[in-house]
């Protein structure tokens, strides 16, 4: 395993120990680095017999949690979750996330707001001062896609910067989120620092669904470092 892949498998084995107890309610993200948390959970059901009700944020985070036989829970009949456990594109100093970069951030942000503490898992490489520093493909943006047009040219008017439609790869068209919807990808211009107020404005936009901006919404970060250490934020 390399040093990225063995990074992201420590912050998440250290995520799932510290933060999953007995009978509780688990928010399971989605991306690349959830799939460790998930492998670790399996281990501590198996060890401990754990009574863990899992609720995904993604079609990815479900499949997940069906193959590897952990309990599927929902909103409907878990509306508050104890905990939600998810990766992330970037985190700044301030504890602003982007994430998205999955296409998932419409349901991880739901299932985020619904947990009494959200924790992130990440590699060394998604740690910045200030946004943008690290992830390079812009913020993603959920959108109704009769409204896409109309949203670019809201926020490049706006703020500045480059918007796409973020386009699939085996299809010839955009991607399609679990919701039905486009994904904006916005490549901000340098100097924009207010993101609580911009993460409000842009939501405040007719047709755009949701951001990837999670500001100040996870209570820890877990980054797994080259050496094997972890380096924690909060
Ligand atoms: C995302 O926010 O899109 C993902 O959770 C990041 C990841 O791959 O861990």
């Amino acid at each position: 395993m390399g040093s990225l892949e063995s990074a992201k498998k420590t912050a998440a084995y250290k995520a799932v120990d510290e933060y999953v107890k007995n009978n509780t309610v688990i928010g399971i993200g989605s991306g690349s680095t959830i799939i460790y948390a998930v492998h670790r959970l399996v281990e501590r059901m198996k060890e401990e017999n754990l009574n863990v009700v899992c609720v995904p944020t993604s079609f990815q985070a479900r499949q997940l949690i069906l193959n590897n036989h952990l309990t599927l829970g929902d909103l409907e009949t878990h509306p508050k979750l104890d905990c939600a456990i998810d990766g992330a594109d970037e985190v700044d100093s301030d504890m602003n996330l982007i994430k998205g970069g999955g296409g998932c951030l419409l349901q991880e942000k739901i299932v985020a707001s619904c947990a009494d503490e959200f924790v992130i898992i990440a590699d060394y490489t998604k740690s910045s001062q200030q946004l943008g520093e690290k992830y390079k493909k812009g913020i993603p943006i959920e959108v109704i896609p009769m409204a896409y047009v109309a949203i670019q040219k809201r926020i490049k008017g706006n703020y500045g910067g480059n918007i796409q439609v973020r386009m699939a790869l085996a299809k010839a068209g955009p991607v399609i989120t679990d919701n039905g919807n486009f994904i904006l990808d916005w490549h901000f211009p340098q100097g924009l620092t207010n993101w609580n107020k911009i993460n409000i404005e842009i939501s405040m936009i007719p047709g755009v669904v949701e951001t990837g901006l999670f500001i100040k919404m996870a209570k820890k970060v877990f980054f797994g470092m080259p050496d094997g250490s972890i380096k924690e934020q909060s």
